[in-house]
């Protein structure tokens, strides 16, 4: 079996000025000290990503952009390329959150294409996947999982499955306090799992990288963690303070 190595992003949404975002990231760095057993990744929004990779050099801390338009240049007003991103020395990018999906009209196909072009630049995707509380009052969890990981990697290679990371965040868990329990994680986190190596061959389901998002936090990581099927974590509000975030990576 292959060692995953535990995940920890922090999703800052839109929150932070470049100058908050270098200071969060100085004090996380000298918080954590090195830490190699878990890969950190923080994710500010566009204005935020040159002074971020700045503080970040040297220190082993990465960074992610939110999302990314997948053409390379041309008339797509307010809209972001791969390669402004890569040459600014972001090395992820978040795709298809479900804010993306709810409030700005994301659809699979639309997710599909970002991350194929995400992997083009060595863009390292950080998928988004979940279902609403209705579809899950409905029992249509796993229908709604299945649709969307097989769609989003509609044009991903079997080989490609080890750059890939699929967070799945529930979105009756997101911003709401209600963590999904660790065995609802184990269970979404599996299937995700099960998915990715249906569409991208079995090989898959020992590198693809599982993360579970929704109201983490440093009181319920530890419980997370020690599913077998949850990599890492996606965090939002617990990501905006260092001592939580810190303490969320060091747990992990
Ligand atoms: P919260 O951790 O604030 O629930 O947000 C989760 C999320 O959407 C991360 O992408």
């Amino acid at each position: 079996m292959v060692a995953r190595i535990p995940l920890i992003a922090g999703n800052w949404k839109m929150n932070k000025t470049p100058a908050e975002g270098d200071a969060f990231v100085r004090a996380l760095a000298t918080r954590l000290g090195t830490i190699e057993a878990v890969e950190v990744v923080v994710a500010p929004p566009f204005t935020g990503l040159q002074a971020v990779v700045s503080a970040s050099l040297g220190t082993g801390i990465t960074v992610a952009a939110q999302n990314l338009f997948w053409e390379e240049r041309g008339a797509f007003t307010g809209e972001v390329a791969p390669g402004m991103l890569t040459s600014l020395g972001v090395r992820w990018v978040i795709i298809g959150h479900s804010e993306r999906r709810q409030l700005f009209g994301e659809t699979d196909q639309i997710v599909a294409r970002k991350v194929r072009s995400a992997l083009n630049h060595d863009l390292r995707p950080i998928m988004c996947v979940g279902e609403t509380q209705e579809e899950r009052d409905a029992g249509m969890t796993e229908e709604r999982l299945v649709s969307q990981v097989t769609k989003g990697l509609a044009h991903v290679t079997a080989g490609e499955a080890g750059e890939l990371v699929v967070a799945y965040e529930p979105i009756w868990a997101i911003g709401t306090g209600r963590t999904a329990t660790p065995a609802a994680a184990q269970e979404a986190c599996a299937l995700v799992r099960r998915q990715v190596a249906q569409v991208l061959g079995p090989a898959a389901r020992e590198t693809v990288r599982v993360l579970y998002g929704g109201s983490v936090t440093p009181d319920n990581i530890g419980d997370l963690m020690r599913q077998d099927d949850v990599d890492g974590a996606l965090v939002g509000g617990a990501s905006l303070d260092v001592e939580s975030f810190a303490v969320i990576a060091e747990r992990a």
